[in-house]
């Protein structure tokens, strides 16, 4: 099962084969053209320690992000060179830095409050790291704490799930379809089989993996 205690483990053991060193690709070539005002707000769910998080900072936009662990949020800040607050909250540890809040706790406890004035969420590697019985709590949340005018830019991976565990978990682009339609329009950027740039995930099985990008606006 893949629990929070699974995710505190794996950042305590460096297990961490999800981070990325650069800038995620897809970011790069498609926030110019989903990117709110600038000056906005943009929301990273399950951030991690994504180099991501500095990147959008340094385009001019304020981000929030929530991660489970203490030890991502401060090999972020440690990593990135940036000098950081923390505060406590009964909810989260704040962490604070110039353009760059960083809630430490669970995403199912933040409210739509925290999220005010957010113009665009950032999910990658978030949706697709909740089991499938967990992914309808994962969606019922996001949309009851986003503000009504926040879109959305979202990476999912797709492939036969008996062929591969997880995480990452397959998410179906028919589950995002249907779970996301009544309060999205949704358009699919870019789909690509990326299954010949993991070759340890071939070597485990996997015989396809099929990685799509998706802008989801109000
Ligand atoms: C697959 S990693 C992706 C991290 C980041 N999005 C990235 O692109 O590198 C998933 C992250 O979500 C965090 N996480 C898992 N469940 C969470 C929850 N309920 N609330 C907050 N963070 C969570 C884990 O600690 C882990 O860092």
């Amino acid at each position: 099962m893949v629990d929070n205690q699974h995710w505190l483990d794996r950042w305590q053991d460096d297990r961490i084969g999800f981070h990325e060193a650069s800038v995620n690709r897809h970011l790069q070539s498609w926030f110019p053209r989903v990117a709110p005002a600038p000056g906005s707000r943009v929301f990273l769910p399950l951030c991690g320690k994504a180099v991501d998080i500095h990147w959008i900072a340094q385009q001019g936009f304020e981000v929030i992000g929530v991660e489970l662990s203490q030890i991502a949020i401060e090999a972020f800040f440690e990593e990135n060179s940036l000098d950081f607050e923390r505060n406590e909250s009964a909810r989260f540890g704040i962490y604070q830095s110039a353009n760059i809040t960083l809630l430490q706790g669970n995403f199912f406890d933040l409210n739509k409050a925290d999220l005010d004035n957010c113009h665009l969420v950032y999910d990658r590697a978030a949706l697709i790291a909740m089991e499938r019985e967990d992914r309808p709590r994962y969606y019922d949340h996001m949309l009851s704490i986003l503000p009504l005018s926040c879109d959305m830019l979202l990476v999912t991976l797709e492939y036969n799930q008996a062929e591969m565990l997880g995480p990452p978990f397959s998410v179906p682009t028919d589950e995002v379809l249907h779970r996301y339609r009544d309060a999205f329009s949704i358009q699919m950027l870019e789909t690509n089989n990326i299954i010949d740039e993991r070759p340890r995930w071939r070597k485990v099985g996997l015989s396809k993996l099929q990685e799509s990008v998706f802008s989801l606006t109000r």
